[in-house]
């Protein structure tokens, strides 16, 4: 085959065949097709789209590009879930403990901050000790112990969607639907767990910013996700303003340690509650309702927080930091105030997100570090009624010049 051919067929809207797909796939992972021809070809695929045939077979070919997560050696089912990204999304950080307190498996494979997103290794990462990178044998071991392991990406994993997002990353061809689903699905579908539970992120701390685009792109996951012989569903939750109140590493992992804790309010606890609720039904546990009530016990009695602390102790994190969070070192700040009394009618998550990256909680840069202690605490949201000199937010960075 030859690849301007391929190219040259999918920028005239041509459907490829799966055959010209993995030429493509196995072509990225081997070097022999280079990251012009790529990016050429994620353009192409931006402006005409994939037929439902074509996405499968990309999925496909980016989970079959590298290893597999061998997940069988862990008894009961294991159910997995993914965000689209967002902004203050510390979910998994909060749902992953639930449902492993209520008897089902999470193995799970989480990814680093994105653009304007915020990564649940990262956010891991600013537990002291602890370890995301762990070995195979050792995440199992951790998921039979505990019920639950969150990990990076291992190694040799998806290797043609890590090409391809990079470079997609900085060819402006992420927000592209059959390009997220095949990325998304091709990382899942390679994790290798029962059930995926996706959580597809709408609105303005999106990569969709449509309800339209939000529903189209899950339902081209749930399709992949049943296609591949998984049982996945799929919850289209809001992003138009962040999830929670705190934004950034550490930030976000007190906020989900006090709802471990019991602090069940506000919107971050909405939609963990129905994620755990709903992952729990795709394991086959019960129906809303019984599920809703072991969702609450699992917080209630403190299984939760103690399957939490328990992972965080056997990947080698001080647990201390979970017992008493006001451990966490903290930056300096500096404050937000209303400049008028009103009414919050909208909030711009993404600019929120970017300011989250500029403080130092995310990299401007591929291989900068991360100041876990920086990011934003957000005092007042949407539909709020704030009076002027009220506080809005409160910015947290080491470095005064980013505060500015
Ligand atoms: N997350 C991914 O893993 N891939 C995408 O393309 C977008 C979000």
């Amino acid at each position: 085959m030859y690849m301007p051919e391929l190219i040259r067929k999918k920028r005239d809207g041509g459907e490829l065949t799966a055959e010209e797909i993995s030429y493509i796939i196995n072509g990225c992972v081997s070097g022999e097709v280079p990251d012009y021809q790529l990016s050429a070809f994620a353009m192409a695929v931006f402006f005409r789209g994939m037929t439902n045939a074509e996405t499968v077979a990309l999925t496909l070919a980016m989970r079959d590009s590298g290893d597999k997560a061998d997940l069988s050696g862990i008894s009961g089912v294991k159910v997995d879930k993914h965000s689209t990204g967002g902004v203050g999304d510390k979910t998994t950080l909060i749902v992953a403990p639930i449902v492993a307190a209520c008897g089902v498996k999470v193995a799970k494979m989480s990814g680093r901050g994105l653009g304007h997103t915020g990564g649940t290794v990262d956010k891991l990462e600013s537990i002291p000790g602890f370890r995301t990178s762990i070995s195979p044998q050792e995440m199992r071991e951790t998921v039979e112990t505990c019920g639950l392991s969150v990990t990076g990406q291992s190694g040799n994993m998806c290797p043609a969607d890590k090409k391809l997002y990079a470079l997609r990353d900085v060819t402006a061809t992420v927000d592209s639907i059959p390009l997220i689903a095949s990325s998304i699905m091709s990382k899942k579908l390679a994790d290798g767990s029962d059930c995926i539970l996706l959580d597809v992120k709408t609105g303005s701390g999106s990569f969709m910013k449509t309800l339209d685009d939000s529903r189209l792109l899950a339902r081209t996951m749930v399709d992949i996700g049943r296609g591949a012989g998984v049982r996945t569903a799929a919850l289209i939750t809001n992003m138009d303003s962040p999830l929670g109140s705190a934004v950034g590493n550490s930030l976000e992992v007190i906020e989900s340690v006090e709802i471990l804790k019991g602090k069940t309010s506000g919107d971050l606890w909405t939609v963990c509650r129905e994620l755990s609720c709903r992952m729990l039904m795709l394991a086959g546990i019960g129906d809303k309702d019984e599920c809703g009530r072991l969702v609450d016990e699992a917080v209630e009695s403190g299984e939760a927080l103690k399957r939490f602390e328990m992972m965080v102790k056997l990947q080698g994190g001080d647990v201390s930091y979970i017992e008493d969070t006001s451990k966490f070192r903290k930056a300096s700040f500096s404050r937000v105030y209303a400049p008028a009394d009103g009414y919050i009618t909208h909030m711009d998550s993404e600019k929120i997100g970017l300011i989250t990256v500029l403080l130092g909680a995310g990299r401007e840069k591929k291989d900068d570090d991360i100041n876990h202690a920086a990011g934003i605490i957000i005092a007042a949201k949407t539909g709020d009624f704030v009076k002027r000199g009220e506080l809005l937010a409160t910015l947290l960075a080491d470095d005064e010049s980013r505060l500015d």
